[in-house]
């Protein structure tokens, strides 16, 4: 084989409480790469599609192919690689996106190789991706978009993600509305320190929320999906956000708040019925705004890139 298509699903980070340290993978949508082997010694991104989409096609400065040259370079490796990237995921969306391109190429290098590396042995290859492109180095979208399921970033020095063995059924609306928010902007608002009495609630609330999953017990998600360090400072930046948030939690979501950096709005929800109703209504506050968006709905996805 020497020529491979990958597709990585979507993620929702932060999860409201898990600021850079939780994640989970969508069903759907996501990026796809094709990478194929070459017999130079270079790595080239050949195509980027659709054509509107503005990335750079420079390796160097490209997701995919930073993640690719990562990986390459820690294994000793000169293969040369050619890389077509399908950009399904909007740019600055909160939606994962830039890290979706760099775990589809990862996974489609490393089982082009042989599957020199394991999954989690993948995961800082896509960090350094979102260091070019966020100026970050988070974790939080690459881990579920290259493991699926719900995941934990404990530590980042050394890296150490936790795949949470969940038992809760949850389903996830994410809307997107069509207002491009770069992560570096979103980052630059928060303050770089907290305030003591914000991180007691911050840690009750992440600890509450891993019981809640894993028992299951949706009382327990629902009074634990807060966030108490990033999303006051962010909230500005999403038109309608707290009546967003109080008709999410009217029409039976456990939950909402800002998907990654934002400004797409995530809510979780027990079943698809709630979720399809609460993405609707979400989407009925943007367009109250004068701004257009998309709805999915998806379940937390076992599934990640493949
Ligand atoms: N945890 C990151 C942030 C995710 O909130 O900035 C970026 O999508």
């Amino acid at each position: 084989m020497n020529s491979i298509r990958v597709f990585a699903p979507a993620t929702v980070s932060n999860v409201s409480c898990g600021f850079d340290v939780l994640g989970f993978a969508m069903d759907g949508p996501g990026d796809e790469v094709q990478l194929t082997l070459t017999s130079d010694q270079e790595i080239k991104i050949r195509s980027i599609l659709p054509a509107s989409v503005k990335l750079p096609m420079s390796v160097e400065k490209n997701t995919a192919g930073v993640a690719v040259k990562s990986l390459l370079s820690a294994i000793g490796s000169k293969q040369g690689v050619d890389i077509e990237l399908a950009k399904n995921l909007p740019l600055g969306s909160g939606m994962g996106s830039s890290g979706a391109s760099a775990a589809a190429a990862l996974v489609a290098i490393n089982e082009l190789l042989g599957n020199p590396l394991s999954r989690n042995e993948l995961i800082p290859h896509a960090m350094e991706a979102e260091r070019i492109a966020c100026g970050s180095a988070h974790a939080d979208n690459v881990a579920p978009s290259i493991l699926g399921g719900f995941v934990l970033v404990r530590e980042y020095d050394p890296l150490d993600v936790i795949s949470i063995p969940i038992k809760a059924k949850l389903w996830c609306s994410l809307v997107h509305p069509h207002i491009e928010l770069k992560t570096k902007d979103s980052r630059k608002v928060l303050k770089p320190q907290i305030l003591l009495t914000d991180a007691v609630k911050q840690t009750g609330n992440i600890a509450a929320l891993m019981i809640g999953l894993m028992k299951p017990d949706s009382d327990l998600i629902s009074k634990s999906l807060q966030d108490a360090i990033a999303e006051p400072w962010r909230a500005k930046f999403i038109p309608g956000f707290d009546e967003i948030k109080k008709v999410a939690a009217a029409h039976g979501a456990l939950g909402s708040g800002i998907s990654g950096s934002g400004p797409s709005i995530y809510a979780l929800s027990e079943t698809k019925v709630i979720a399809q109703k609460v993405g609707d209504q979400i989407q009925a506050i943007f367009r109250k705004n004068k701004i257009n968006s998309e709805v999915y709905v998806s379940a937390i996805s076992d599934q990640g890139a493949h």
